[in-house]
Formats: structure tokens, sequence, C-alpha cells
């Protein structure tokens, strides 16, 4: 239990680097008062250009693996057959650290540059593909980002779940129950998460894909 409690703090720790928030601090920005006011990538893309969105995807994204490579190096040893349950608390740590970031009164992003993190390290190149294409066609077709989030998620559990069935993690049956239960936690919280974006999906009001000037 005590490895699982500080693989979600290790995570934590690393998802309250708040990449789109500290760079647009060096662009005298306060992320939160622009656009949708989300600390995440969309909103770096839509009010500070291209290569804010590109950096806040990539931070967000690396920390995330980053943590779960940690987790890795201290557990590896001692509970190397566990290792897939134990990135995914690293990667909840990392949602939580970064949607939830206690120095910014607890108003991070939405959690999703950090799921492609989790998606990654499932080091399953069938998972990232699928997820990626899932993704990248839903934002295509509806031009919405909040649309390609709300369903990657969905298709991150399922994935998990199929290959896990499939045998592919390699942990006895409990262990895969519980990889299941996190991974639809991942899909809770960013649909929590998305509540403002789903009502306004709803009444026609969200807000779609667009690039602002960069800084
Ligand atoms: O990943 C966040 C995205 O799904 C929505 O972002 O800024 O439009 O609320 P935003």
């Amino acid at each position: 239990m005590l490895e699982r409690v500080i693989c979600l703090a290790i995570g934590y720790a690393f998802g309250l680097i708040q990449t789109g928030y500290l760079y647009g601090k060096t662009q005298h920005i306060d992320i939160r008062t622009k656009g949708s006011g989300n600390a995440g990538t969309t909103n770096a893309l839509r009010t500070m250009g291209w290569k804010a969105g590109v950096i806040t995807l990539l931070g967000d994204c690396l920390k995330c693996v980053f943590a779960v490579l940690v987790v890795r190096l201290i557990f590896g040893g001692a509970h190397g057959d566990i290792m897939p349950v134990l990135s995914q608390y690293a990667g909840l740590g990392a949602i939580l650290g970064h949607n939830y970031p206690f120095y910014m009164k607890f108003k991070g992003g939405k959690g999703i540059a950090v799921t492609a993190g989790i998606i990654i390290t499932t080091w399953n190149i069938w998972i990232m593909l699928i997820c990626l294409a899932v993704f990248l066609i839903s934002v295509a077709a509806t031009k919405y980002v909040s649309v390609g989030s709300l369903v990657v998620v969905v298709t991150y559990f399922i994935c998990v779940v199929v290959y896990g069935q499939m045998g592919g993690f390699h942990v006895d049956g409990s262990h895969l129950t519980e990889m299941y239960v996190l991974a639809a936690l991942v899909v809770v919280s960013a649909f929590y998460k998305h509540k403002a974006n789903i009502g306004r999906l709803m009444n026609g009001t969200e807000n779609k894909l667009s690039v602002g000037r960069s800084k």
C-alpha cells in the first residue's frame, strides 16, 4: 500500500510543473486569465500561439513520463512484478498535481496532455497509435479539442481493458482489476474537469480549435 501512496505522491510532485502557466509567466501572461482560463495545451495554443502550445504539450506530457521513470527506478527491483500498476498510480498522481496544483489555488489544467504521458507509459505502440489516431480524427472531424480529449480518454480505458484481457500487462487478476479501476478514474477525472466544455458542447457554444498569435 505504502508504495502506491509514494507513487501517487511522486506523480503529484511532477504534475505540479505547470508548463503552460510557467511559459505564460515568461511572456508576462497569466494563462488563467485568458481564453478558457485553463492552464493546458489547448488554451496555451489559443492564447499564446503554436510555440506555447507545443511547449505546453511536451512539458505536460513528459512530466508524466518522467514521474513514471522515477517510479520504475525506485520500485523496479522490489515491485517489478506490479510495475504497470505502480506506473498508473504515478500517472494518476501527475493528473492530480496538474489539475489541482496547491500553489495555484488548486486551479490547473484538465489532464489530457498528462494522459498522453500515461498512454506513452503503457509502452505499447498499438495503444499509442490507436489513441493518437482517435484523438486526431475526433478533433479534425469536429474542430473541438474537448471532444477529442473526451473520446481519447475513453479509448485509453478500452485499450487498457482489451490489452489487459490479452495478458499484455503481465499482472495477475486482482492487479488487473486495480489497473482497470485506475484507468476508469482517469476517465472520470477528465469528464469532471470538462463539465463546462460538455455544457458548451450541448448548447453549441464550445470554443473551436484556434491558434492565437505567437508571443
Ligand atoms: O485538454 C483540454 C481541452 O480538452 C479543452 O480545453 O481550454 O478549451 O477548455 P479548453
